[in-house]
């Protein structure tokens, strides 16, 4: 068995050594610029973990590459996020779009989605059916949520609920994903399959929940991406949300008023709103919310049919997934 040190290190050793192609360079060098860049690998790194949850053997190539397939599917959807949210700054460097240009995010991004399936499909042949059919549910789950996160930049009557369910579809149904994938190459059975989705499911939640506040609250050094892109992009984050539902009179109206400003200066929009959060207490609920949903996540880890030791290491994944600053 790996120690998390170990299997982060084999992530990156494995990332490091990925080739996807040379030519045309147009296609391929943006793949590993993203690649290059780093990020935290939680995808892999849970998917491996979920492995050894169940399983007494060492992580062999036949579960090593679908979690590599599962971080590249992963790099794939933040070069198309970037361009949907107009993002200039991912991983405190230039965003694909903005280095090369929108068609280059496009096209790499799908190039990047294959490699993707052909990563993952090199799972157990025993596995094959049902791993392929857990990544096909996530990563048509991934646009659904993108699509509905798109559709309630410009929608004024979203609910706490869609919110949820649209974070659940966007990101937790990957992490929840690559959980699973670890526990079926592990031989886990069906009902500790269930759990552990359902853990990656609550804690996805409570990810993205953490994500929304960074990105207004963030050190942009640390987080590296640009604070407030959010609130300029009119996200129905559930900062936003709240501060709809509590805002009254004078404060309503300036909240409503950034909302519907189309032309306004982007700083002075992030700063109104951020002063608003601040004064209605804001932070706080976030704060609250996510407690919630990470405590339902361990609940489901710790019913687990499996070694308390690494439990415990996947519970601590967990609080730093909460507690992250970047
Ligand atoms: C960013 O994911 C997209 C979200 C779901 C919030 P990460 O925060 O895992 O990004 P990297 O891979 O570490 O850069
Ligand atoms: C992440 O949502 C969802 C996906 C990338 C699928 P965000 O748009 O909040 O992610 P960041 O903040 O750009 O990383
Ligand atoms: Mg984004
Ligand atoms: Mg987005
Ligand atoms: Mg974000």
């Amino acid at each position: 068995m790996y120690s998390l040190k170990e299997l982060q290190d084999l992530i990156h050793k494995e990332i490091k050594g990925l080739r996807t192609g040379d030519e045309p360079k147009g296609l391929y060098e943006p793949i590993h610029y993203v690649l290059s860049l780093g990020g935290k690998r939680i995808r892999p790194a849970l998917c491996l973990l979920a492995f050894q949850l169940f399983s007494k053997k060492k992580p062999g190539k036949d579960v090593i590459y679908p979690a590599i397939g599962l971080e590249v599917f992963h790099n794939f959807t933040l070069l198309h996020d970037d361009v949907m949210d107009a993002a200039d700054i991912r991983r405190g460097m230039p965003t694909v779009h903005k280095k090369w240009n929108d068609n280059t995010a496009i096209l790499s991004g799908d190039a990047m989605m294959i490699k993707a399936y052909q990563y993952v499909s090199m799972c157990p042949e025993k596995d094959m059916a049902e791993v392929m059919e857990t990544f096909n549910d996530l990563a048509l789950g991934v646009c659904e949520g993108q699509q509905y996160d798109m559709d309630f930049e410009t929608r004024n009557d979203v609910t706490a609920e869609e919110y949820i369910e649209m974070i659940r579809l966007k990101t937790s149904v990957l992490i929840a994903g690559s959980l699973k994938i670890g526990a079926i190459i592990g031989s886990a059975s069906k009902k500790d399959k269930n759990l552990i989705y359902e853990f990656g499911e609550n804690i996805g939640i409570a990810f993205q929940l953490q994500d929304d506040y960074l990105d207004v609250y963030g050190d942009p050094a640390v987080f590296g991406k640009n604070i407030g892109g959010d609130i300029v992009n009119n996200k129905k984050t559930f900062l936003l949300l709240q501060a709809l539902g509590k805002a009254k009179g004078r404060v309503k109206a300036e909240l409503d008023k950034w909302i519907e400003n189309r032309d306004a200066d982007a700083q002075e929009k992030i700063d109104a709103v951020r002063g608003i959060y601040d004064n209605l207490g804001i932070p706080s609920l976030s704060q609250t919310l996510m407690k919630e949903y990470f405590d339902k996540s361990i609940n489901a880890l710790l019913s687990i049919d499996a070694d308390e030791k690494i439990k415990e290491d996947l519970r601590q994944f967990a609080i730093n997934l909460i507690d992250r600053a970047s």
